[in-house]
């Protein structure tokens, strides 16, 4: 008596269930779920060709320089680079003496070591680019609540990498005007909800707190013989520089890569060749001859036939 009971109201669960759950596929398919409006007007970045890119890849250490040009003239007044030391930028082609003065220009927190207060002293060779804030609250407290993040590893932790940084630094857009690809305009829900939020198609939520940092044309004055500074260069550059600040060592890893390649390339052809050898005897066809032939077996076999017939 109980089972039947208990049969009877899991069937009365498992149906309600599978009502639900009809209703619900119902639903979706005869009022699917409307695209959010950062689904609508989110852009993919384009791709940021650059000289490090494939197995070959190497860095173009004049446009590493201009890219720790606008590093330090721009986003080094609100963005740390906390895992570059200053001695690495000997990667870019500088020798001591310019790393000494480049980070002399920076300060970093240290020790007075005649009271033992806290104290500000020049950064050295082997100091890390120090952050342009005390701590996060400052951070926050001076960006409108938002944190600017440390540069060194952003074009590993975004997904598009150099391109994305590029597409970011170019893609600020009036949001009055900005008609997305199927000339839709910008709904409210879409706008900046405030006047510390910047619109930027390639951000992920469209909106963010970073306003424009490369905004004319010569901002920066390249040294000569460099291309002109464009908002497209300038961000081209700074793009460049933060793959490298987030790979310094990409050109060994190409080159250890390209020889284990070759070593393995050698190292397939001699295996497959002793292979041969070792087989040689064992794989040697023997073929039999004289009585043992099976052709003269067979003939053997048919001159008997035909004898005793
Ligand atoms: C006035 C301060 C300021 C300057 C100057 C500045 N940034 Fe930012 N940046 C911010 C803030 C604040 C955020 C966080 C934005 C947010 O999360 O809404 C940010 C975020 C970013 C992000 C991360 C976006 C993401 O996907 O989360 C990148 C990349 C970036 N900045 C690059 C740069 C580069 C490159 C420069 C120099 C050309 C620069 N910034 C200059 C304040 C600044």
């Amino acid at each position: 008596m109980v089972r039947i009971l208990g049969n009877i109201v899991g069937a009365v669960f498992a149906g309600v269930l599978l009502l639900a759950f009809g209703g619900t596929v119902k639903d979706y398919f005869s009022e699917p779920p409307l695209p959010s409006v950062s689904e609508e007007f989110h852009l993919e970045p384009e791709h940021l060709a650059l000289s490090s890119d494939g197995p070959f890849g190497k860095y173009d250490k004049a446009q590493l320089q201009r890219g720790l040009q606008i590093y330090h003239e721009v986003c080094s007044g609100c963005h740390s680079l906390n895992r570059v030391a200053f001695r690495d930028l000997k990667d870019l082609g500088y020798n001591e003496a310019q790393v000494k003065n480049f980070a002399a220009q920076f300060e970093v927190p240290d020790v007075n070591p005649d009271t033992g207060e806290p104290a500000l002293r020049k950064a050295l060779p082997s100091d890390y680019f120090p952050s342009p804030y005390a701590n996060e609250t400052a951070a926050r407290a001076a960006n409108n609540n938002a944190v600017p993040p440390d540069l060194s590893l952003i074009t590993k932790s975004r997904e598009g990498g150099a391109s994305y940084v590029h597409a970011l630094l170019t893609g600020y857009r009036d949001p009055k005007t900005y008609k997305n690809e199927k000339g839709e305009p910008l709904p409210k829900e879409g706008m900046p909800a405030s006047a510390t939020l910047h619109f930027n198609p390639y951000f992920a939520n469209l909106n963010l707190a970073m306003p424009a940092p490369l905004n004319s044309d010569g901002q920066v004055t390249y040294a000569p013989g460099n291309p002109k500074p464009t908002v497209n260069q300038m961000a081209s550059d700074i793009s460049a520089f933060l793959v490298w600040t987030a790979e310094p060592k990409l050109e060994n890893r190409h080159r250890a890569g390209i020889a284990v390649l070759i070593f393995l390339i050698i190292a397939t052809a001699l295996g497959y060749l002793s292979y041969q050898n070792v087989w040689a005897e064992a794989k040697r066809k023997v073929a039999p001859v004289g009585p043992l032939d099976p052709e003269n077996k067979a003939k053997r076999t048919r001159a008997t036939a035909k004898a005793r017939d």
